[in-house]
């Protein structure tokens, strides 16, 4: 007997009944809340399998923005670069900083590495000397226990880079890791790098077995890649003399701009309230190419926010300098991200996404998402240290307001030609909203 709100078997029930449970457990059986669902399910079948197969218990799509920010110019070399995210304003604010610095000699990207890290972490009884005493033989076993693994990642250059062993015993007692670095080429690596490891634990257990039975115990506690992929950075500059720091705003000249600006970076790296922001306003773009390119947001997120945490405190993932007179904005963050495998191949957008840059390798998607990151970050802050970020935001996000109200296109015409833009709000929308379909109604 199931109880009400839970069951059983549900991942076997077909997409209709998948549907009809929740409805009528979650929804007091709102039929509309079934047709919604079904409302957002892709036409063509087969691409509807493919999103089906990306997740499980799926009822429907959850439909996000696909834009795309033109004119960066990277290296010399132009893109337009796809974005995916629901935030009005971003692919706005990441285009016009795009252009801006085209007409300043573009952004300089370049990858300062490319190393991935797993950890197999293990107990063992028998004392640290025993292990390190071991640990060559036991090196050699683990990667000759790789070699058909990692057979075709090498032929790509790529492969294991090292293996290393640590001990925690210091702050966990009887806790040893193997550390092992890799090169996953093109790819992210997640598969590959558990693959390897899950093969080390299976090599080293077997191993303690057969020749430090006498000595200890060995346990193999997990073996997972670490997110925090610290030595696979990338870095994104801009720079021009402060007098070509122009912007359409007679509020604010060039020299104060710079000084504003870097004040306001400044904060950043000093104030962790301000660098959650700041570094948020970062991941703004990041996420949106990370997306858009069928990237894991959520481990480049990770890894971002303990690469801020770096020296200790969590500070501002970029850092501007003026010297003699020159405008200097970096931003330097890892950055794991495939251009093969994974999502990348399967999502039709995220090939899109590939195609429209390029076919880019990995090294250099890692330079576009970083530009795109360091110009959705100098646009936030130049906004902050000038209009203020609601004047902008406000006004894109006014077509949501709009839309959310119900208002039709001759009412949307009368709201944009009367809204007083600088005081833009739900409510001041609302209200002239109101006042207009009053009028219009007792001139009917
Ligand atoms: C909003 O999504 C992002 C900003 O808050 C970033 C920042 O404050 O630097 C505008």
């Amino acid at each position: 007997m199931s109880i009400k709100g839970s069951i059983q078997g549900f991942s076997k029930l077909s997409k209709k009944e998948k549907i009809a449970w929740v409805v009528d457990q979650y929804l007091n059986g709102d039929t509309q809340a079934s047709e919604v669902l079904s409302q957002h399910w892709n036409v063509d079948e087969k691409m509807q399998q493919t999103f089906d197969g990306f997740s499980e218990n799926t009822l429907s799509n959850y439909h996000l923005p696909y834009g795309i920010a033109p004119n960066f110019l990277i290296n010399n070399q132009w893109y337009a670069v796809p974005m995916v995210t629901e935030e009005s304003s971003v692919v706005a604010a990441a285009s016009s900083a795009a252009k801006y610095w085209s007409k300043r000699g573009g952004i300089q990207t370049k990858v300062l590495g490319v190393e991935k890290k797993g950890q197999v972490s293990f107990t063992w009884s028998g004392g640290h000397s025993t292990l390190k005493e071991h640990f060559p033989q036991i090196r050699t076993e683990l990667l000759k226990g790789i070699q058909l693994i990692e057979s075709n990642m090498q032929k790509r250059g790529g492969g294991v880079k090292d293996v290393v062993l640590l001990y925690l015993g210091e702050q966990l007692h009887d806790v040893y890791q193997l550390k092992a670095t890799f090169d996953t080429c093109d790819s992210m690596g997640a598969n590959f790098i558990n693959t390897c490891l899950e093969q080390f634990a299976s090599t080293l257990s077997n191993y303690a077995q057969a020749n430090l039975a006498d000595q200890g115990r060995l346990e193999v506690i997990m073996s997972i890649l670490s997110n925090y992929t610290d030595n696979c950075v990338v870095e994104a500059r801009v720079s021009c003399p402060i007098d070509e720091l122009k912007v359409n705003n007679d509020r604010i000249n060039h020299k104060n701009l710079a000084n504003k600006f870097k004040k306001a970076v400044d904060i950043a790296c000093h104030d962790s309230y301000r660098a959650v922001t700041h570094n948020k306003g970062i991941f703004n773009g990041i996420d949106a190419v990370v997306l858009a390119t069928g990237n894991d947001f959520r481990a480049v997120e990770a890894c971002g926010h303990a690469y801020a945490s770096r020296t200790g405190k969590y500070r501002s993932l970029s850092e501007c300098t003026i010297h003699e007179d020159q405008f200097t904005f970096t931003l330097t963050l890892p950055l794991a991200i495939g251009t093969v495998g994974g999502l990348t191949s399967l999502h039709p957008l995220a090939k899109m996404s590939l195609n429209i840059l390029g076919k880019p390798n990995a090294k250099e998607l890692m330079q576009i998402i970083a530009a795109t990151g360091l110009a959705q970050n100098f646009a936030a802050v130049k906004s902050l240290v000038t209009t203020g970020i609601q004047q902008g935001h406000m006004k894109m996000h006014l077509q949501n307001i709009f839309n959310q109200l119900g208002a039709d296109d001759e009412e949307k015409a009368y709201l944009n030609e009367h809204l007083d833009t600088s005081k833009v709000s739900h409510s001041a929308v609302r209200q002239l909203l109101d006042a207009y379909r009053t009028e219009s109604s007792s001139n009917v």
